[in-house]
């Protein structure tokens, strides 16, 4: 399998970071193709914790080229911080992190555009990330947003934005523009030529399924194709590019942002939602609990063609006597096992749940499946056999080697 596609399958937050870190250790590219700064990756190596938003995970492995797809929008003021910031750790990306002509470029009356909507919107505000994403999309659609090389491009791009913002604050676009000109790149062309060369590379999925802006909960959702089907659209590459899609579920579920959550329970854990890690990395903000939703992960494999599960953040459900799972809702009195569709059918879904002991022992840093107690590994084999996909993978700790790969195991049994 040369190319893999890593996509959540959730609100997002899954953990897909980790594990295109993992992934990437022995892929040659690691590729955005959608979303923006709206993003947020935690990545923890040894002692150093890493915050990405825009750049790729595959930064952290020094031989591993980097993109930006054009189906990403693009806050250069953002990654200008960011590739300082990791510069300064002494992480390079000069000549291995790469930029498409084509990616859209967030505008600062994005963000002014993003928050008005946001407070025009009032009780039914969407939660975004402020980040400007959904109006430089939606300019992108109406055929009025700016890409990277018409940035580059300064006579035309003064011309073309006119008045619409002041001249200092053009300047300042055509600096933040100039300072990434080093990092232009043909894209398509690179990554095309690395397919054929048969080399690796790693898609990195942003946000998650259930954020799409087709398939997801909405409105409450992202601007992007978050599927595995956007990641084609947007690296510029065709659909037979991806050999295996592997689909990044959290062990229970979480939200930021507002809108439905069938399965929220934010009395699950008695930890805080700092200490079990459930802080946005890119808002700060809290997130919203609840039990894991197979309904919905069933939902996600189907949209993705999803090859395998990686099951991620098993050790916080360490401490659990009983462990739910919904396999169901029933929605205005009629029983369902596909997610409703209308806001009004959202607002009325009840769950059904399953219940499974829970394990009570500490999973923390079991790398041999072996060691796995006979109740979590019944979990994890009830969320496969539910969602309808494998679990290859499964995350029991932020680092790198808290991690089981459990293939044989899990497979036989699905
Ligand atoms: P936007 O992408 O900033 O427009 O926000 C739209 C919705 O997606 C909001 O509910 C955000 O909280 C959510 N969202 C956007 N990016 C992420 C992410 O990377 N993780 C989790 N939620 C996200």
């Amino acid at each position: 399998m040369t190319t893999v596609a890593v996509v959540g399958g959730q609100w997002g937050d899954e953990g897909k970071g980790k594990v295109v870190d993992l992934l990437s250790e022995d892929a040659a590219h690691v590729v955005r193709c959608q979303g923006g700064a709206n993003a947020g990756h935690t990545i923890v190596i040894g002692a150093r914790e890493f915050k990405l938003h825009l750049v790729p995970t595959g930064i952290l492995h020094p031989d591993v080229q980097c993109y930006l797809g054009a189906g990403v929008v693009l806050d250069m003021e953002a990654l200008l911080t960011e590739l300082r910031d990791l510069q300064a750790v002494g992480i390079q990306s000069e000549g291995r992190f790469w930029i498409s002509p084509y990616t859209h470029v967030v505008m600062p009356y994005h963000k002014e555009q993003d928050a008005r909507q946001e407070q025009r919107r009032g009780r039914t505000a969407l939660g975004t990330t402020s980040r400007g994403i959904g109006p430089c999309y939606a300019d992108k659609a109406h055929r009025t947003g700016f890409r990277f090389a018409d940035v580059l491009d300064t006579a035309f791009f003064r011309e073309q934005v006119g008045d619409t913002l002041s001249s200092d604050a053009v300047d300042s676009l055509i600096q933040h523009a100039e300072q990434l000109r080093p990092h232009l790149g043909d894209v398509e062309e690179r990554l095309f030529l690395a397919r054929q060369r048969g080399e690796r590379i790693v898609f990195e999925g942003a946000q998650g399924v259930l954020l799409d802006s087709t398939f997801g909960t909405y409105p409450y959702v992202t601007s992007s194709h978050t599927c595995a089907a956007g990641v084609c659209q947007g690296a510029g590459l065709g659909p037979s590019s991806i050999d295996e899609t592997l689909l990044v579920l959290k062990a229970y579920c979480t939200r930021v942002g507002h809108g439905p959550f069938p399965t929220e329970d934010n009395s699950i854990f008695a930890e805080d939602c700092a200490s079990i890690r459930e802080v946005g990395t890119t808002t700060g903000r809290t997130r919203r609990l609840g039990w894991f939703d197979a309904v919905l992960g069933r939902w996600s494999v189907q949209l993705n063609g999803a090859d395998a599960i990686v099951l991620t953040k098993l050790d916080i459900l360490d401490t659990l006597e009983i462990i739910k799972i919904c396999v169901g809702y029933t929605v205005n009195g009629e029983e369902r096992v596909r997610p409703p569709v209308t806001q009004s059918e959202w607002e009325s879904a009840t769950p059904t749940y399953e219940e499974w002991p829970g394990w009570q022992l500490p999973t923390v840093g079991i790398t041999d499946p072996a060691q796995l107690p006979e109740a979590a590994l019944a979990y994890i084999q009830r969320i496969a056999e539910l969602c309808g996909a494998p679990v290859f993978i499964v995350s029991v700790g932020p680092a790198r080697d808290q991690t089981l790969t459990l293939r044989p195991q899990v497979q036989e049994a699905t």
